[in-house]
């Protein structure tokens, strides 16, 4: 099969590589209909993230169909058309039997395109396929689901959840990419008072404006002056980071009011300083964290509801085999507009009801 493959710092490509089958009773192959990029993807690229090894097939976001099961797959079989989640789960660890997943010490967690060949491939082996894999209903199309592998999960539990949006809030997040735009999408579910969004790219701004966001402001445009004037010089609630640099973070630790809470989301491959002279006093809450994923099948039954925005996230649709154009595409979103690219195409038969 066709895959994409890491080939250290600053190097990929769309290779040919062995097609993946069974290796342990617990896994299933799926054949990958539809999948996506994520800033993830690119900080692993850049070098960020060091445990990927050259030779690893990156992505741990797809839809697709099940090919084979090992012997003991119970949940799913070859035909089903599933969701394969970012986080695998043995369900037995400690961290799973506690909706860890993300921490899963039995070979789970998230090892999808990061310690084993993920997703941005013809097909792919998923561990722990009972947790794992997600079944879909027919009225839930692939291009929609694929915003759940991740996106949606790491927005609502590691930014909404984890700093605790309230009704009233006023809650920032910095970073208007995929995971920022579904934050502040996931955090309209709890009626904050305002969300503010900042980014440096004008046009995610204007996508953050479009899936709910009541004030946007450039990066560069003093944000934390405008946090300040929106909240009586208080700061915010709440205040998300969905960069992943360090002039991200310590921005959110500025604008976040006392007693307020930073939620940190992004990814970070170098050292944040934090100014614990300044914070130590205002009984400030800073979370991390990697998705779990609970709540996929939470956000499923949101999304078939058309509680989700998704048309609004997907702004570029590609072949699978145009993999490395995708990648450029993402890459330069500031340039080309780009949110979440979507590689492959639904393959499900359409069954149409007759008039
Ligand atoms: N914690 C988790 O489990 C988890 C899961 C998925 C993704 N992530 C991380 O979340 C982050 C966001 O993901 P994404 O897919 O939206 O990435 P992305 O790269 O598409 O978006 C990042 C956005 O931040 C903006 N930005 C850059 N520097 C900025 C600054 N100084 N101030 C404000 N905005 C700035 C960029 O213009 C871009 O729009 C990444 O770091 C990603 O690795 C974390
Ligand atoms: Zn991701
Ligand atoms: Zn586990």
């Amino acid at each position: 099969m066709k895959a994409l493959v890491f080939q250290g710092p600053g190097k990929t490509s769309w290779q040919e590589v062995p097609d993946p089958g069974i290796k342990d009773a617990s896994d299933a192959v799926v054949r990958v209909d539809s999948v996506t990029i994520c800033g993830t993807d690119l900080h692993i690229i850049k070098g960020d993230v060091p445990e990927v090894a050259p030779g690893t097939v990156l992505g741990h976001e797809a839809v697709g169909e099940v090919v084979e099961v090992g012997s003991e797959v119970r949940t799913v079989r070859p035909g089903d058309r599933v969701l394969v989640s970012c986080i695998s789960a043995c369900g037995r660890c400690r961290f799973c039997r506690e909706n860890h997943y993300g921490q899963c010490r039995e070979g789970g967690g998230w090892v999808l395109g990061h310690l084993i060949d993920g997703t941005q491939a013809e097909f792919v082996r998923v561990p722990f396929a009972d947790l794992s894999v997600h079944p879909l209903p027919g009225s839930v199309e692939s291009d929609d689901a694929v915003l759940l592998a991740d996106i949606f999960p790491t927005a609502y539990e590691v930014g909404v959840l984890n700093g605790r949006v309230s009704p009233g809030d006023t809650v920032v997040v910095v970073g208007a990419g995929p995971i920022g735009l579904a934050t502040v999408a996931a955090a309209r579910l709890y009626t904050p008072g305002k969300i503010i969004a900042v980014d440096l790219a004008e046009s995610r701004l204007a996508a953050a404006r479009s899936v709910g966001a009541d004030a946007t402001v450039g990066a560069g445009e003093e944000p934390e002056e405008l946090v300040s004037d929106l909240t009586d010089g208080l700061g915010a609630d709440v205040v998300v980071e969905a960069v992943g640099v360090p002039e991200a973070f310590e921005t959110c630790t500025r604008m976040v009011r006392p007693g307020g809470r930073v939620a940190n989301v992004g990814v970070h491959g170098k050292p944040a300083s934090l100014h614990l002279e300044d914070l130590w006093i205002k009984d400030v809450t800073i979370t991390t964290g990697l998705v779990d994923t609970y709540s996929t099948p939470l956000l499923l039954r949101m999304m078939a509801a058309g509680r989700l925005p998704s048309a609004e996230l997907v702004t570029h649709h590609f072949k699978l085999e145009q993999m490395e154009e995708a990648y450029d595409v993402f890459s330069r979103a500031a340039d080309t507009g780009a949110l979440k690219v979507v590689l492959g195409g639904p393959r499900h038969d359409v069954v149409t009801l007759p008039a």
